[in-house]
């Protein structure tokens, strides 16, 4: 089939290769040039495992073809996907200003039935203001080409992306019962048959339903993580280790195991912002979705206590003092910095005048890019980019961990030991035994495991 991608960011350009892959003629276009002329040129502009093969397999088959011209991409695919960005608007909306662009520009340029299919995350009745765009283009032009509207949000996860989006858990998809919309239901039908073959994971549904499933999903996702932080918080203070907690809830069916994580806090471009979009939706409903209004607070307290536990360790003064930072990415095998939890502790440490070595696997460059937003001249040149996690180590008073990258997870004990100015770890991850850091002779600070200092 022939499928047009507009926007060739995480979701587009993993969307765009992967169904490249099974064989559909994919066209992915973006407005920013420098990114088509890395993909012309063979590169790729994010870390997701997996995803430089795929696209230099289709690339090379000619079933993949990335370009920033407009006209051409709306000639080109019956599917046109917007998988552009949906950041929050000031008030914590979604903004629309991409989505609404794009559709305006399919509009502008169409001249025969197109499907639009919503990939981005977008709030409740989108898809109504994608057809008026796409609709006062047409009318602007006298042209009555029909189309069709559908919600088809992406369900993948940056740094298994390529896996989620070929072995889905279930995709959803919303259409509305016009002839158009059943047409639309076929082609759409059509083009996931290849997922569907060892047995069904479409949810088909109306369109609204599937915009929100994205959020409810989102927000749900959070809200686990939340619960557990705040549930971890209260287990250091009264003595209990939120690990054996977890295990303990986890394996009762109904609450199940996945994504009951302590932690550092969530991060990354989708649980931030969608949860505040849902929680904006509402309030145009005039509902107050409680819930969520406290796992958003209780995240962003959550951020901050990795730093407290270093500033009540060692003092709120913290000149002199030099930490190791062990990842920056918001979470592992991705390079995404987006609100990534190291970004406040970094932050934390370099107000308390302390200087810091930071070593990510693959989000060096990244890290360098958006921390020299976030902080000044002075603040940045109190950061030293680490090449190995070893090399963050010397004269450091402790280590902090903030991302459960594997490499990090068997590191050489005696070596950090020998390293480190003291032999403190900070762990945000939960990546260690408290009873093993002990006998191995260090002073460790989990999230929620302060049994052992009660023992
Ligand atoms: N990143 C994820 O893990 C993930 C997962 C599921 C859903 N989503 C949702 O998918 C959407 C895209 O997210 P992303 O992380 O891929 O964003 P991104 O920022 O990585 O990519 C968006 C791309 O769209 C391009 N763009 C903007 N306006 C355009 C236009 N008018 N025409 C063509 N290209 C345009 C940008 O240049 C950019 O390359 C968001 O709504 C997000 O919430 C993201």
């Amino acid at each position: 089939m022939k499928i047009t991608i507009i926007g060739t960011g995480y979701v587009g350009l993993v969307t765009g290769a992967c169904l490249a892959e099974l064989g559909n003629d994919v066209f992915c276009l973006d407005v920013d040039q420098k990114k088509i002329d890395l993909l012309n040129n063979g590169g790729i502009p994010i870390h997701e495992p997996g995803l430089e093969e795929v696209v230099a397999r289709n690339r090379a088959a000619g079933r993949l073809q990335f370009s920033t011209d407009v006209a051409a991409s709306v000639a080109h695919g019956c599917l046109q996907f917007i998988a552009v960005g949906t950041p929050p608007d000031e008030d914590g909306s979604a903004d629309l200003q991409y989505v609404l662009a794009a559709a305006k520009n399919i509009g502008k340029y169409m001249t025969e039935f197109k499907v639009i299919v919503d990939k981005s995350t977008v709030p409740v009745g989108t898809a109504d203001r994608v057809q008026a765009a796409v609709q006062a283009e047409l009318a602007a032009r006298g042209d009555a080409s029909k189309f069709s509207v559908v919600s088809n949000p992406e369900f993948l996860k940056e740094g298994a992306a390529v896996e989620d989006f070929m072995r889905p858990d279930r995709i959803v998809i919303g259409c509305d019962s016009t002839p158009e919309g059943e047409k639309a239901h076929g082609l759409m039908k059509k083009l996931y048959t290849p997922f569907n073959r060892n047995h069904e994971r479409t949810f088909w549904m109306d369109v609204r339903s599937a915009e929100f499933t994205k959020y409810a999903a989102n927000a749900m996702l959070a809200t686990r993580i939340s619960f557990m932080n705040e549930l971890a918080n209260l287990a250091d203070q009264v003595g209990a280790d939120i690990e054996a907690v977890r295990h303990g809830i986890g394996s009762d069916p109904r609450i199940g195991h996945s994504f009951l994580y302590a932690g550092a806090g969530y991060g990354g471009s989708c649980f931030p912002k969608d949860v505040q979009a849902l929680e904006r939706t509402a309030r145009q409903y005039n509902q107050d979705l409680l819930i969520l209004r406290a796992v958003e607070a209780v995240n962003d307290k959550q951020k901050l206590v990795l730093g407290q536990k270093v500033v009540k360790r060692f003092g709120e003064d913290l000149s002199g003092k030099h930490f190791a930072v062990w990842g920056l990415a918001f979470k592992p095998n991705t390079d995404d910095m987006r609100e990534a939890p190291a970004r406040v502790l970094i932050k934390q440490l370099l107000d308390g005048g302390a200087t810091v070595a930071v070593y990510d696997p693959v989000a060096m460059t990244e890290a360098r890019r958006v921390l020299e937003l976030d902080l000044t001249a002075e603040e940045m040149a109190r950061i030293r980019f680490a090449t190995t996690p070893m090399d963050t180590l010397t004269a450091a008073e402790a280590l902090v961990i903030v991302t459960e990258w594997k490499a990090f997870r068997s590191p050489d004990f005696d070596r950090i030991k020998s390293s480190l100015k003291q032999a403190i770890i900070f762990d945000g991850r939960n990546l260690f035994e408290p009873e093993v850091m002990a006998e191995a002779g260090f002073e460790y600070h989990g999230i929620g495991r302060s049994i052992l200092t009660r023992v």
